[in-house]
Order: structure tokens, then C-alpha cells, then sequence
């Protein structure tokens, strides 16, 4: 095995105290700051729109909190890294360099929903930007089955090997957005086209976060933050805006819902827009999820609404709020029809079924039976053919299944023809007990990927297996 094993990474966990003081970071946690909910804005990332991007992993110092800065790991600087957003069909290069401290050690970039060939895909052990100011280039043709990639709501982040969950949490993440004029141009866009990415973290007195997993369960923090921010608010017009939600988290799912009990009008999954809008008062996100969702603040005006958790309580419960205090007129509109989705064949090639559980003896997360080996192939379909693919959750806890490369259409979930919102997507949660039954079209890649939990505790506890596409 190439990945550390468990008592190394709990040795380089421990040891990962970024910008901490020894001293501060061993001593009991003192007096936490305080954040007065909804005072301070919310922030939207950088977009950067250029073919030749590049994105430097290094130290900075953000302002997350009231008070002192936390020294995080970063992607040109900010927390999130910034938004990359370019129009299908078109190539794009991304060129990673890795100028972060020794202690983080080679990183990869994963464009996570992206149809990259395996050498462009981030892979855990592959083509690392050695540390020390190494680099890799990526590329992206923006093109899928003889035409042109879905637009979609990406994002792209580290996926090293056995470490995705330590680097993820210091920061390493940001949105990618694909445009596409085949989907409706009448959607809200420009300043009411906003993303927002949720995640959790820790603080200590001093601000500073550390990668403390405490075992393989999955790890939580005690603060939300939206796009990098605590509780921030945001100033809307009585309009409609696309809120293009991602959950950037390790581990936590949050239950959205809006405080005046409006609905959300969902457009779109991980795999682009659904064929037609669904109106939902809570929408469930879980890890490496996204949900792409318009909400409507027409006669709204004076009023505040807030976007709420209510997976939780308290403060973690209250994610943002929306001050609509701008009278705008709205020229968009939701088209009743959106995107249809691929027509994928009728027959199957193959079934493959994948059990997801944990060892009685070890504790770790495995897929039928097997922890991730990189020289192994668990599944070889061939290109061109759709397969039947089940999860079946056999563990005691949830799991978030992503699979790489292609896109997957869900035929049912326990038995139930799929909801409208789930038909088209690439990461599903599974609840206890649950069993989803997907199909799978192999379109033009070649090659290794890997599939995995995007819960990142259990994918770095190996909770991952490994296809090849073959001729
Ligand atoms: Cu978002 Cu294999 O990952
Ligand atoms: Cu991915
Ligand atoms: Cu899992």
C-alpha cells in the first residue's frame, strides 16, 4: 500500500498545527470569539474566465473570523480559492504549483464532476506537484460524447492519497463553473448567478484551525462558514437569483429550508440542469454535493429571510441571511422545460454490485470487502457500453458515492423510481440501509479512476475502488 497507514496519519494529523503556537495549540481551548450572526457580508470568490489559469497552493493568512487571521492553505491566496468558470467546448488549462511548506508534502487537483482523461483527472498517486514549488498542468477539452460537456456546477480540490481529508480542510477547494448556451439563457445570471460553498471547521482561541480527525468516523467543526464567511448576510434585490449551493464539508449534510417557509425552485444537480424545475421546501446536501436552486425575493422587499440548517440548532442552524432591500426589476425567468437529460442504452452490458461496509476487526471503511489497492482493478467496463451499477449500504453510518469520469443516471433508490431532483448526478448519499441501482454510459476516456466515499475521513481510510475503461 502506497497510502500512510493509520498510525502515520494520525501521527501527521497531530502534527499539523498551522499557525498555532505549540503552546497555544496544546493548552485547552480557550474563550472562543464570538460572531454576532448576519453582520458581516457575504463574500463571492474571484472569477477567473482565462484558458490558461494558474492556482498556487501556498500559506495565507484569511480573515475568517472577528480578530485574528487563520494561516490556512490556499489556492492563490483566498479561502474559497477562486471561482474558474468557462464555456463548454472550450479547452481549458490549469496549471497547479505547489508552494506550500514541506509538512504538506505532493498535491494533486481533482476537477470534481469534470469528463477529464485519467492524466487530467487529479488522480490520488498520479503526477504530483512536488512540494517545493513543483507544477502540473491539466487540461480540460470541455467536450463529452462528440459534443459538448453539460454546463455543471464543479469544483476542484486535492485529492492526494490518504491525505484528501487534511488538505481539503486546511482549505484546498474552490468552484468550477462550465456555461453552456445550450441550457436556458433566461436564468437569473451576472450579479443574481451567485455560488455558494458550505463548509465546516474548528477554531482554536487564536483563530486557527488543525486537521484533528480523531479516528475514520468523519469530521465535523463547530462553525459554518458560506463561501469562507460565518453567518454572513447578503443585500438582494425583490427579484429571482440562482444560488448554485455546494457542500464543500468533510463530513457534515445540511438540511436546507428558508425561514418564511418558501420553497426553493430546484434547476439543477452536480451533473447540470434537471429537465424540468421542482419546487422543494428542504432540500438534503450532503458532502461533495451540489444543488443549484432559484429562489424568488418578489414582493419580498423590507424583508430578512434566512437560509437555514435544519439538520441542526443554534448557530449552526442559521447558515446566512438575505436582506432584500434593493427594488430591481427581474427579467429572468425559469422556462418550464430546462435540459433534457442523455438517452443512455436500454439494455445493460453488465450488473456490478458494490457493498458499502466496515470491518468488525478494524474499523475501516471498505467496499465489498476491500479496502482501495491501486494496483487492483475492481470493475473494467468497456468503452462505449452502459452498465447497471448498485450500491448497497450495508454500514451503520451514511455514505456520499462518488464516481469519476462520467455522469450517472439513477434508475431507483430502494426500489423507488427516482425523484425528479436525483435523476442526473455523481455523488448520492446513502442513508443506512439504502440501495441505489445506476446507470452508467462509458464515454470516450480510457483509463484508470477511481470512485470512492466523499465523506474524506473514509475515502482517506480507503474507502475507494478503481475502474478501467477498456477497449
Ligand atoms: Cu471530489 Cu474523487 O472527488
Ligand atoms: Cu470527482
Ligand atoms: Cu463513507
Amino acid at each position: 500500500m502506497i497510502r500512510p497507514s493509520p498510525a502515520r496519519r494520525a501521527l501527521l494529523a497531530s502534527i499539523v498545527l498551522v499557525g498555532a503556537s505549540l503552546a497555544s495549540a496544546v493548552a485547552p481551548p480557550a474563550e472562543a470569539v464570538t460572531v454576532v450572526p448576519f453582520s458581516r457580508p457575504l463574500s463571492i470568490p474571484k472569477v477567473l474566465t482565462g484558458p490558461n489559469i494558474t492556482l498556487t497552493a501556498r500559506l495565507a493568512d484569511v480573515q475568517i473570523l472577528p480578530g485574528a487571521k487563520t494561516r490556512m492553505w490556499t489556492y492563490n491566496g483566498t479561502f474559497p480559492g477562486p471561482t474558474i468558470r468557462r464555456p463548454t467546448g472550450q479547452t481549458t488549462t490549469v496549471t497547479l504549483v505547489n508552494n506550500l511548506p514541506p509538512e504538506a508534502g505532493d498535491l494533486t487537483l481533482h476537477n470534481h464532476g469534470n469528463h477529464s482523461t485519467p492524466e487530467n483527472d487529479g488522480q490520488p498517486d498520479d503526477r504530483l506537484a512536488a512540494n517545493g514549488g513543483g507544477q502540473v498542468t491539466y487540461t480540460y477539452t470541455g467536450t463529452e460524447a462528440g459534443g459538448n460537456e453539460r454546463g455543471a456546477t464543479q469544483w476542484y480540490h486535492d485529492h492526494r492519497m490518504g491525505l484528501t481529508g487534511r488538505n481539503v480542510w486546511m482549505g484546498l477547494a474552490g468552484m468550477y463553473i462550465i456555461d453552456d448556451p445550450a441550457d436556458p439563457q433566461t436564468l437569473p445570471k451576472g450579479a443574481f448567478d451567485v455560488p455558494l460553498m458550505l463548509t465546516d471547521r474548528t477554531f482554536d482561541a487564536n483563530n486557527q484551525i488543525r486537521y484533528n480527525p480523531a479516528g475514520n468516523v468523519g469530521l465535523t467543526g463547530n462553525r459554518i462558514l458560506v463561501n469562507g464567511v460565518p453567518q454572513p448576510y447578503f443585500v438582494v434585490g425583490d427579484r429571482k437569483y440562482r444560488l448554485r449551493i455546494l457542500n464543500a464539508s468533510n463530513s457534515r449534510s445540511y438540511t436546507l429550508a428558508l425561514s418564511n417557509g418558501q420553497a426553493f425552485t430546484q434547476i439543477g444537480t452536480e451533473s447540470g440542469l434537471l429537465p424540468a424545475p421542482v419546487k422543494r421546501t428542504e432540500i438534503e446536501i450532503a458532502p461533495a454535493e451540489r444543488v443549484d436552486v432559484v429562489i424568488d425575493f418578489a414582493k419580498k422587499l423590507g424583508q430578512k429571510i434566512v437560509l437555514q440548517n435544519v439538520a441542526a440548532s443554534g448557530s449552526l442552524g442559521q447558515l446566512m441571511q438575505f436582506r432584500v432591500m434593493r427594488d430591481l426589476t427581474d427579467n429572468s425567468s425559469i422556462p418550464s422545460k430546462l435540459r433534457a437529460l442523455p438517452t443512455l442504452d436500454a439494455t445493460s452490458a453488465v450488473t456490478r454490485t458494490f457493498v458499502l461496509s466496515r470491518s468488525r476487526t478494524t474499523g475501516q471503511w471498505l467496499i465489498n470487502g476491500l479496502a482501495y489497492d491501486p494496483d487492483r482493478i475492481d470493475a473494467a467496463p468497456r468503452l462505449g457500453t452502459t452498465e447497471t451499477w448498485i450500491f448497497k449500504n450495508g454500514s451503520s453510518s451514511n455514505h456520499v458515492i462518488h464516481l469519476h469520469d462520467v455522469d450517472q443516471q439513477l434508475v431507483s433508490r430502494n426500489g423507488v423510481p427516482a425523484r425528479p431532483w436525483e435523476r442526473m448526478k455523481e455523488s448520492w448519499n446513502l442513508a443506512i440501509g439504502e440501495t441505489i441501482v445506476l446507470k452508467v454510459k462509458f464515454t470516450d476516456n480510457l483509463g484508470k479512476f477511481v470512485f470512492h466515499c466523499h465523506i474524506l475521513e473514509h475515502e482517506d481510510d480507503a474507502m475507494m475502488a478503481q475502474m478501467e475503461v477498456v477497449p
